[in-house]
Parts: structure tokens; C-alpha cells; sequence
């Protein structure tokens, strides 16, 4: 098979939704410029931003590292080791490794230093670990920047990602949902800093083939924790329709990105009040002074539950 743009023989990625073939370096060439158009289009940050990138040690958000850097952003990486045996460790050596390469150091918050380590917190709260390990997450991407100076958060969402949750939303009506899902999620008071998924035009495949054919060593294994079955049974439904019909997901995800679709607001209005999830304007937690839309944060909210829960267990054990 030829590539596409150089003509040469020898493409080693094929391309069917986007009717194309491409040798490993034409196939750089063209990832970078969907990175770069995911940019420029929906103006997610530019040269004289910060960036932080949050890296798990998978496929997508050193993909996203590499590619940034390579542009010419001015980044640095965040690891949080979420304190889950084996898979943290594993994921952490490739986050370092990666790194290195670049001469870099990541930052590294180790949840269990912070006292929140997420498989014995989810135990004491009796929750599920990721929905717990969302919001913690979600807490130190913006501490970490927001006391670092940065002005942008990236994480590597991908197509596939953004469009499983956006049939998902769209399945059961999540009309809330569907306004804060956008790759670009505004700076607003109290220190919170802009979100962005500058992969939301690459699919999973063409990130993994870039990792791949760069030498990315990734961690592959999933978190043992993960019960997101719902999400996979979605990107399952989108893989199958995108085999029919190439090209489906990135047109099922402009189509919910265009300005003139009355199901989307615009990103400034993300945090607009709602009954669920609150909104308004963000103001700073009564516990740790982070932002906010209620009194305290969910993040100090759940501490207090496994500091409780904690002081309960040890009162049990010595009576
Ligand atoms: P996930 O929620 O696991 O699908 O991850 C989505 C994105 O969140 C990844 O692409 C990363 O950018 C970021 N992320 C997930 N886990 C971590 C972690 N432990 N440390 C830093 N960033 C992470
Ligand atoms: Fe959150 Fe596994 S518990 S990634
Ligand atoms: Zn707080």
C-alpha cells in the first residue's frame, strides 16, 4: 500500500475515515496537524500558556506530552500516584521513564502521603474506587496547577472517549452533562484553571499508533479498579458503526461541537447553576480555600467521611 502523501510504498497505518494510508513519518506529520487543528479550532491555549499535562502512563496522555512538547509548548508533566499496589507503581516507572527521556521530572502527588490513598479511601467510604478517584483527581490536577502558575490542564482524552460519553449523555438525557462536556473548559475564579482534551479529533487507534511507532513504552494493563463497563459498552456500539461507516465519530462529535446545536452551550456557560451540580460562581472552599460551587469542596468532603469512618474503625478495634 502507498502513503497518501509522499507516495512512497510502505504505509504502515490505515486510515479508512479519513480515506488515507500513511508511512510512519507522514503519519507523524498528519497526527500532529489534527493536534494542532483541535487547537487552533477551538482556541484551547497558545504559545504563551503553561501547560500541564496530566500523565497516567498510559498511551494517550504521553501521546499528548510528546506531541505538545514537540510543538513547542512550554509543559510540564503530573502523575498522581493513586496508591493502587502493583498498577500505581507500573504506571508511575513509565510516566519517570518517559520523562527522563525528554529530560523532564514530573510532579508527583502520592495520594497516600496526602492520606487519601483511593483503594483503602473507597473501602472506609464504601464507594466505588473510580468515582471516588475522579474527584481526587480532579482536585490536584487543578491544586497542582493553580499553585504552580499554569494557565491550562491537559488530559488525553481522546475521540473515542469524548464520544462515548457523548452517546452516553445523549442516551439518557443528561442535558447538564452535555454542557460542561467540551474540550475546553473556561479559567473562572478562586484559582480554577482552564481544562482542555487537545485529542478530541484522534481517534484511540491513531494515538496508539503514534505511541507505537515512536517508541512510547506505555503501560497497557487497565486499572483493576475500573467498573466503567457502561463507557466500554458505548465505545464498543461507536467501534461497530465507525467499521460500517467510517468517519461517524468525528461527524457525531462536530456535530455537537457546532455553535448552532441547540443541545450545546457554550463553554462559558459550564458553570452555569444547575440543581445537580450546583454552578454559579466558584468560590473558595471553607476548608482548604480551593474552588468551589458549594460551601466546601467534594474533595475535603470526602476526606471528613474517611477521617470518620477511620476514627470509627479505630475506636471499634481498641474497645
Ligand atoms: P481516565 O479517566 O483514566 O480515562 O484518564 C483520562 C485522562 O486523565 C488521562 O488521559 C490523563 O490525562 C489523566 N489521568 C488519568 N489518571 C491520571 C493519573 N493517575 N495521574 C495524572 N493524570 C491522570
Ligand atoms: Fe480511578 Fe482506577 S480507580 S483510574
Ligand atoms: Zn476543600
Amino acid at each position: 500500500m502507498k502513503c497518501k502523501r509522499c507516495r512512497r510504498a510502505g504505509a504502515a497505518v490505515e486510515l479508512p475515515s479519513h480515506h488515507a494510508a500513511f508511512c510512519p513519518d507522514c503519519f507523524f506529520v498528519f497526527f500532529r496537524r489534527q493536534v494542532k487543528e483541535g487547537i487552533r479550532k477551538l482556541r484551547l491555549f497558545s504559545p504563551e500558556d503553561r501547560v500541564l499535562v496530566c500523565v497516567s502512563g498510559g498511551k494517550d496522555s504521553l501521546v499528548l506530552w510528546d506531541v505538545l512538547m514537540e510543538e513547542g509548548y512550554e509543559t510540564e508533566g503530573l502523575y498522581i500516584d493513586l496508591g493502587i499496589e502493583g498498577y500505581s507503581d507500573r504506571s508511575k516507572e513509565k510516566v519517570l521513564a518517559y520523562a527522563a527521556s525528554r529530560g523532564k521530572t514530573p510532579i508527583v502527588v502520592e495520594l497516600s502521603k496526602e492520606g487519601i490513598p483511593i483503594p483503602e479511601a473507597a473501602r472506609c467510604v464504601r464507594m466505588q474506587e473510580c468515582s471516588i478517584c475522579g474527584t481526587v483527581k480532579r482536585y490536584f490536577f487543578n491544586r497542582v496547577a493553580a499553585e504552580g502558575k499554569f494557565t491550562v490542564v491537559a488530559t488525553g482524552h481522546n475521540l473515542d472517549d469524548e464520544t462515548a460519553r457523548l452517546l452516553g449523555n445523549l442516551l439518557h438525557w443528561q442535558r447538564d452533562h452535555l454542557a460542561r462536556q467540551h474540550p475546553f473548559l473556561p479559567e473562572a475564579g478562586e484559582g480554577l484553571v482552564r481544562k482542555v482534551k487537545p485529542l478530541w479529533r484522534v481517534t484511540e487507534m491513531e494515538t496508539a499508533a503514534y505511541g507505537f511507532l515512536k517508541g512510547i513504552d506505555y503501560v497497557t494493563e487497565e486499572c483493576p479498579m475500573s467498573e466503567d463497563a457502561t463507557s466500554l459498552v458505548y465505545k464498543e456500539a461507536l467501534s461497530r458503526i465507525e467499521d460500517k461507516m467510517p468517519g461517524t465519530r468525528i461527524v457525531f462529535y462536530q456535530g455537537f461541537l457546532d455553535p448552532s446545536n441547540p443541545l450545546r452551550k457554550s463553554p462559558e456557560a459550564a458553570y452555569e447553576p444547575d440543581e445537580e451540580e450546583g454552578g454559579g460562581s466558584p468560590r473558595a472552599c471553607a476548608s482548604c480555600g480551593a474552588p468551589t460551587f458549594a460551601e466546601t469542596c467534594s474533595f475535603c468532603r470526602l476526606k471528613e467521611r474517611v477521617r470518620k469512618a477511620r476514627s470509627l474503625r479505630a475506636g471499634r478495634a481498641s474497645a
